[in-house]
């Protein structure tokens, strides 16, 4: 089957920037408490639930990743960009990451006891989401945990420039409600939203952040 136009744009986009991204974004977590406090949040309710390995969605160079690691959360990375997956593993050469797309994932139904998707759905056509959405159902086991963060907003840019590189990339901002909206139709309840304002970094360019925390509707004592 022909790959779609969006996932090749995507993959060129990150090939062309993926050493760069890394070194830029690489402390980025230490400046944001409430990013940590939904990671904490998402980790904690991951190991009381005890139900399968965590994976990280669109991983870049594993920082969220590693972050994960050292909350004790049991988990891997997947990317489209073969250039992320390769500074992913240089970085953290004790986790596990694989190439692949979240469109399509190459694991059973009911594999996941999580998914952490950071600012990787923010490129998918937002016609498309369903399809995600159904995926990432697919791949839960009742009752495991979905965290999102996105650009909050209703807003699409195309970028032609950025970390320091010329390339073709599209960003979508979306609107919590419909994403909570989207994922609920999935079968996937929201349990908590976060929006923050933008901080003094992302004032320029950004706008408000989103974070977003469910889990798969059908395990016993929580529907
Ligand atoms: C903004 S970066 C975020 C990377 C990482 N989550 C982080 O916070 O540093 C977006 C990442 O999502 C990946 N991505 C986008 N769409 C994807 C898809 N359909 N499947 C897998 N990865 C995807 C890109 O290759 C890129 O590495």
């Amino acid at each position: 089957m022909t790959e779609p136009a969006h996932l090749r744009a995507i993959r060129a986009a990150y090939d062309t920037v993926a050493a760069d991204y890394a070194t830029l974004l690489r402390t980025e977590l230490d400046t944001k408490p409430l990013d940590r406090a939904m990671l904490a949040a998402f980790a904690e309710l991951v190991r009381a639930d005890d139900v399968g390995p965590v994976a990280d969605l669109g991983c870049g160079p594993g920082r969220v990743t590693a972050h994960l690691h050292g909350l004790g959360v049991p988990a891997f990375g997947i990317d489209l960009s073969p250039e992320m997956v390769a500074v992913a593993r240089r970085s953290h050469p004790e986790l596990r990451f694989e190439e692949g797309s979240m469109t399509a994932l190459d694991l059973a139904d009911g594999a996941l006891g999580g998914i952490v998707a950071w600012y990787s759905i923010i490129h998918t056509p937002p016609e498309l989401l369903p399809d995600v959405f159904a995926e990432f159902h697919r791949v839960l086991a009742p009752g495991g945990r979905l965290l999102l963060a996105f650009k909050a907003g209703n807003e699409h840019r195309h970028l032609a420039r950025a970390y320091g590189h010329d390339l073709s990339l599209d960003v979508h901002w979306l609107a919590p409600d419909h994403v909570a909206g989207l994922a609920d139709k999935a079968g996937l309840t929201a349990d908590a939203r976060l929006i923050r304002e933008p901080d003094e970094r992302e004032r320029p360019t950004q706008g408000r952040q989103a974070y977003l925390l469910a889990h798969r509707r059908g395990e016993v004592g929580r529907s």
